[in-house]
């Protein structure tokens, strides 16, 4: 079977949202946390379908039919995993390498030498740009952008040489095969010859939280032009590769998030993140010459409490706005805008306007929801009563998704004020809006009752385990997948290798090598790595129904329930008295422990 790279798998559900997808198929409403409907897969007249958008995956209570975004479109349309990749992917726009079998090799050593290229690469346009005679006319475009000798320092910034194959050879000249180089996204291939990626461009290093330098941006000295028909972008930014994700990184992360900050400045641009630290504010990222993904958002969320956008502000950049704060609110994330009038964007304000003036639009940034209020308002003449009521509609849709009753308030309050229409009025017509949401909570809002284990599956399970050692492994890895900071607990007390089942060690080991390798942990993602009945299995461990009060507790219980459950399956095979007293030791240890 064709094997594509992690990254490409990660991109495919980055970019495809399952609850968008599946409502092709099934007409969704929103269920508390989840989305449910009739299920595709079996006749019903009650809806017992749940996708989650959270965990990207879908399970139906009835028929218990379960899994991820790719086995949904195996099973609906009737395709192999290999097709219903490549729907998901052209879908969404992503190229997939065109010989997966033969594609890239992504073992942990072959990462670690293209990281090792990069950091080369990265050497090398630093050098030239400031010790070399060539580099002088990139050096020069950065004076003339301001930019300061140390920052060149700080981000590394360098220049590719105007010559077709100049960091190549400086590759192979460190041993590097042609195939890496071009894997790594270097270099590429062209009628039978090398090139370097990168040709007269200024070079931006983009460098992970590990502080490894994954891929580069390069900009042109000077407007975007046309040459001989053939349009040559202002940016160029490296492809995908095997270290390389653009969803799933962001420019400037490793240096924001040093001072712990309560928030982030989320912006455009690599000359906007680069001025914006030159002005002195450190906590500043751009995304990758993409919009921001959700995955984006929940990375920013781990190092922040909220997100101050800042993007351009023509119209794109106001849309981009909007965008972004639906995808943060979609995570749960917090934002607010920072509004800069009389300039494009944040480079341009500051050089027009100084440090101190930008340092005011930030402290002047405005509750995402205000914006987008705002916006709304200059959409629609509130002179006229049907502009009026247009404007009201919108607006209490966009007060939907704030779960604080105070604050949805507050805004009904504002909007009455603003348009004279009785504050009753919107009130009722916010009401309709979460009314069926509401409706829907109460036919389905206890799902405790609903089944719950459909997983115990004889095939994946075998009979010699204790079931009480099964159901608490199934809590403890469901919890470890919820709340990441337990991983290090479990980690610390069962080797992988110590887990019950077959499913359970492989799943376990998987968690472990993410963590380890800093990667984002996802159901959705855990569930694609098995097949046949265990995808049923795993996908059902992650619909766990049960509330926890105290999750550290929780979790020091399962552990310890583990810990005596083994010791007293070895007393039961065990001969030896004196193995016997020594397991019986060890028992009234544990449960002295934490008393
Ligand atoms: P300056 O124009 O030099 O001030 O840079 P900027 O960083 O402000 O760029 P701009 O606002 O035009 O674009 C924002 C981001 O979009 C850039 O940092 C790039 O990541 C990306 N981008 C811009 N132009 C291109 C392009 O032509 N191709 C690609 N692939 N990405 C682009
Ligand atoms: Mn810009």
């Amino acid at each position: 079977m064709p094997y594509y790279p992690d990254d490409v798998i990660n991109e495919i559900f980055a970019e495809n949202d399952i609850i968008d997808y599946v409502s092709r198929y099934v007409k969704l409403k929103k269920t508390g946390k989840d989305y449910s409907g009739l299920c595709p897969f079996h006749k019903e007249k009650s809806p017992s379908f749940h996708v989650s958008r959270e965990k990207q995956l879908y399970h139906c209570f009835g028929c218990g039919a379960s899994g991820n975004l790719i086995q949904f479109v195996m099973k609906s349309e009737g395709l192999d995993f290999v097709e219903a990749i490549k729907l998901l992917a052209e879908r969404a726009g992503i190229t997939l390498p065109e010989n997966p079998e033969d594609g890239m090799d992504v073992s942990h050593e072959y990462k670690k030498k293209i990281y090792e290229m990069n950091r080369i690469a990265a050497r090398f346009y630093y050098e030239t740009l400031t010790k070399s005679p060539e580099g002088k006319i990139g050096y020069e475009y950065f004076v003339e952008r301001m930019i300061k000798p140390n920052t060149i320092v700080v981000y590394g910034l360098g220049y590719a040489p105007d010559k077709n194959n100049a960091l190549f050879l400086h590759l192979k000249d460190k041993g590097y095969s042609d195939k890496e180089i071009i894997d790594g996204g270097l270099a590429v291939e062209r009628n039978n010859k090398i090139y370097d990626k990168f040709r007269n461009r200024v070079m931006f290093p983009i460098i992970d939280l590990r502080g490894n330098v994954i891929g580069f941006g390069g900009r042109i000295m000077g407007q975007a032009s046309e040459q001989n028909g053939y349009k040559i972008p202002k940016y160029l930014n490296s492809a995908e590769t095997a270290v390389f994700n653009k969803g799933r990184n962001l420019f400037s992360l490793n240096l924001a998030k040093k001072s712990s900050p309560y928030s982030i400045i989320l912006v455009e641009g690599y000359m906007d993140v680069i001025s914006v630290y030159q002005a002195g504010i450190k906590n500043v990222v751009a995304t990758l010459g993409t919009a921001l993904t959700e995955n984006q958002a929940k990375l920013l969320m781990k190092y922040c409490s909220e997100i101050l956008i800042c993007y351009d502000s023509d119209e794109a950049g106001q849309k981009a706005t909007i965008r972004a704060i639906e995808i943060i609110n979609s995570v749960g994330g917090h934002s607010r805008v920072i509004k800069l009038k009389g300039a494009k964007d944040p480079d341009e304000y500051i050089k027009a306007n100084g440090a101190a003036q930008f340092y005011k639009a930030v402290s002047e940034a405005v509750a995402s929801t205000q914006f987008r209020l705002g916006i709304l308002r200059t959409k629609y003449s509130l002179d006229s009563p049907e502009g009026k009521s247009l404007y009201v509609k919108e607006a209490v849709t966009v007060l939907q998704s704030i779960p604080d009753a105070v604050e949805v308030d507050a805004y009904i309050n504002r909007i009455s004020d603003e348009t004279n229409v009785n504050r009753d009025a919107i009130y009722s017509e916010y009401s309709k809006i979460i009314s069926a949401n509401a409706k829907r909570n109460i036919l389905f809002g206890d799902r405790n009752e609903l089944k719950q284990d459909t997983g115990s599956n004889e095939s994946i399970i075998p009979v010699d385990v204790p079931p009480m050692i099964v159901s608490a492994e199934k809590k403890l890895i469901y919890l470890m997948v919820e709340n990441k900071k337990f991983i290090s607990e479990v980690q610390n007390t069962f080797p992988a290798e110590e887990f019950s089942t077959e499913t359970h060690k492989k799943l376990v080991k998987l968690i472990y090598d993410l963590k380890n390798e800093n990667k984002n942990i996802e159901p959705s993602v855990l569930v694609n790595a098995f097949e046949g009945d265990e995808i049923n299995y795993v996908s059902n461990l992650f619909y766990n129904l049960e509330e926890y009060k105290d999750l550290n507790k929780t979790v020091s219980e399962l552990i310890k329930n583990i810990k005596t459950e083994k010791i007293k399956n070895q007393m039961m095979n065990e001969k030896n008295p004196e193995v016997i007293s020594e397991l019986i030791k060890q028992l009234s240890e544990l449960s002295a422990e934490n008393k």
